[in-house]
């Protein structure tokens, strides 16, 4: 994971997307409390993107969900400040949820899981961007350009999640997570499940937009 001190921080000529000071997760359990993440500070900026390595249990993924604000009831987040764009969140759960909502997606382990199975991949694509009030036809010429962004063929877009590859499965996903225009990618270990092949075609595809989507992921 990167780390910086104050000091150690570049002039800033663009705001961060993402600016977390000292972030302490605990969870209550029968065994008493359980401290997860321990003081973690990151900055994320336009462009950039961060992978946050580390062994089993040293607390990635509570990390990242807790950014996410998808921890259960139990879990305690605290921090100095949680800064989206700006934004302290730290002290907000409500706000949070608000904030989160345009600027965050996530890709998780599971790429069949998120993608429904009776619908085409074109058109599950074509709907994240017709809700966000585009247009018919440029809807279905983003969704070529997104599907020929994470290396699937566009002419397939009429098929369905079942007659593609896992691997081709997660691409998906992240062209269904950059339709939504989320500032910021979340990938919690997007590759996990692929063999070593396939995971860094996938890691390509997510790379793509290296100059546009900052993303924020762990493997
Ligand atoms: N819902 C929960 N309730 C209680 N403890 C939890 C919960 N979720 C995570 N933990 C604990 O928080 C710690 C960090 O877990 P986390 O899932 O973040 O690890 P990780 O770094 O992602 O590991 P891995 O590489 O295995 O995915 C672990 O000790 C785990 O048991
Ligand atoms: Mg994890």
């Amino acid at each position: 994971m990167r780390h910086r001190t104050p000091a150690e921080r570049p002039k800033q000529d663009t705001e961060d997307l993402i600016d977390v000071r000292n972030l302490r997760v605990s969870f209550a359990t029968r065994r008493g409390r359980i401290h997860a993440v321990n003081g973690v500070d990151l900055t994320l900026r336009e462009g950039e993107s961060i992978g946050l390595v580390g062994e089993s249990g040293s607390g990635k993924s509570v990390t990242c969900r807790a950014l996410l604000g998808l921890l259960p009831e139990h879990a305690t987040v605290e921090a100095d400040a949680i800064r989206f764009s700006g934004t302290d969140v730290a002290a907000d759960r409500e706000g949070h949820a608000g904030v989160r909502g345009g600027t965050l997606a996530l890709v998780g382990q599971d790429p069949i899981g998120a993608l429904n199975p009776h619908v085409t991949v074109g058109t599950q694509i074509d709907r994240v961007l017709l809700n966000q009030g585009m247009p018919p036809t440029r809807a279905s010429e983003r969704t070529r350009a997104l599907l020929e962004e994470v290396g699937i063929d566009p002419r397939r877009r009429d098929a369905y999640p079942g007659e593609f590859s896992g691997g081709m499965c997660q691409r998906i996903a992240i062209a269904l997570a950059l339709a939504t225009g989320a500032r910021i990618l979340i990938a919690d270990e997007p590759t996990s499940s692929l063999d070593a092949d396939t995971g860094s075609r996938v890691a390509r595809a997510a790379a793509i937009h290296g100059g546009t989507v900052p993303r924020f992921g762990y493997t």
